[in-house]
């Protein structure tokens, strides 16, 4: 079974995914949260800075495209090549309503013809293998029937489904029916995404659709790091775990001053991150409370280590 690290807006870049594979584990592949481009310029260029040479020494990750034409995906992977990647992802997935009233995320599968073409210009000429990353519809998930052939028509390295649709954003529950009725329709591999937080959760999966050799998770590894271990059912010692969590986080802090200039940045980031984090230990609630009240640097590092002392 590979497992894959999902990519997450202002949560898994670098900082994460460095600190993660240093002090941590390894995925089998991770992805930059997307890099928006339109009309050919980057949306907001800061994104670049995730696929820097010099933020991924530990793993490189594939980087991820959102957008909807040609110009927008060739300056991208301009980027990409520059940067010695051999892989790019495409983004069907982003249910945010600023980018699918744009047709792009999962706002493209309503549209079939718009996908089409881009992918037909995408492999018109490519240097780099190319996978998609997307829901089953933006409305409803009959939308992916149309794709289906669609997406047959092309080489695509993989295809990664988070089966619910784009007007759900990330409530409701996902379609794991359709995925089943869809998945084997596809000619490329099927990785499976979305609300995997237990070995128990993993084991459902494959009880519905046991041809599933790949799955990626996001939120799922913020609440609980050490999920890795458990689906790859490697043992770890609770010492172990104290010991990397310690180090992880102390990877996250480093990173993370090169990264923001002031504290205020520096504790958003860090609150956003324990809204899913703080599930992961008894007294999460309370945890993430503390964090939310920190206003410097140096309240933060003494709630966190706090909590992990607490963890021997
Ligand atoms: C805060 C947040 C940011 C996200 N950012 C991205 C992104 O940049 N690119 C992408 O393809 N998906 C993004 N997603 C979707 C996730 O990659 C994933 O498909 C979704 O969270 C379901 O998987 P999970 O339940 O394992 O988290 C984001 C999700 C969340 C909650």
């Amino acid at each position: 079974m590979k497992i894959y690290l999902a990519p997450l807006q202002g949560l898994t870049d670098w900082i994460f995914r460095e600190s993660f594979t240093q002090h941590i584990a390894s995925f089998d592949k991770t992805f930059t949260p997307f890099v928006r481009v339109q009309s050919g310029e980057f949306y907001r260029p800061n994104q670049c800075n995730d696929l820097l040479p010099e933020h991924n020494i530990y793993q490189k990750p594939v980087p991820q495209f959102l957008g909807k034409d040609i110009v927008s995906f060739k300056r991208f992977v301009e980027l990409c090549l520059e940067q010695q990647y051999t892989e790019v992802n495409i983004n069907m997935g982003c249910p945010y309503p600023m980018v699918t009233g744009k047709r792009m995320g999962a706002g493209l599968l309503a549209f079939p013809d718009v996908v089409k073409q881009l992918l037909t210009e995408v492999f018109t000429k490519t240097e780099l293998k190319i996978s998609v990353k997307c829901r089953l519809g933006q409305e409803n998930a009959d939308e992916f029937k149309q794709l289906i052939p669609i997406l047959n028509d092309f080489p695509l390295e993989e295809i990664i489904i988070h089966p619910r649709v784009g007007k759900q954003q990330y409530k409701g529950e996902t379609d794991m029916d359709a995925f089943v009725r869809y998945a084997p329709q596809l000619k490329h591999p099927v990785c499976y995404n979305g609300d995997i937080l237990t070995i128990a959760d993993v084991e459902k999966i494959l009880k519905s659709a046991p041809q599933v050799n790949r799955i990626m998770i996001g939120r799922g590894i913020l609440q609980n790091p050490f999920l890795l271990f458990e689906i790859r059912q490697q043992e770890i010692t609770q010492n172990e775990k104290v010991k990397m969590l310690r180090n992880f986080h102390l990877s996250l802090i480093e990173y993370s001053k090169q990264k923001y200039s002031g504290d205020l940045h520096f504790l958003k980031r860090f609150e956003e991150f324990w809204s899913y984090h703080a599930a992961g230990f008894e007294n999460g609630r309370k945890i993430y409370k503390q964090v939310k009240k920190c206003k410097t640097l140096a309240n933060y590092e003494a709630v966190v280590f706090k909590a992990i002392n607490e963890l021997e």
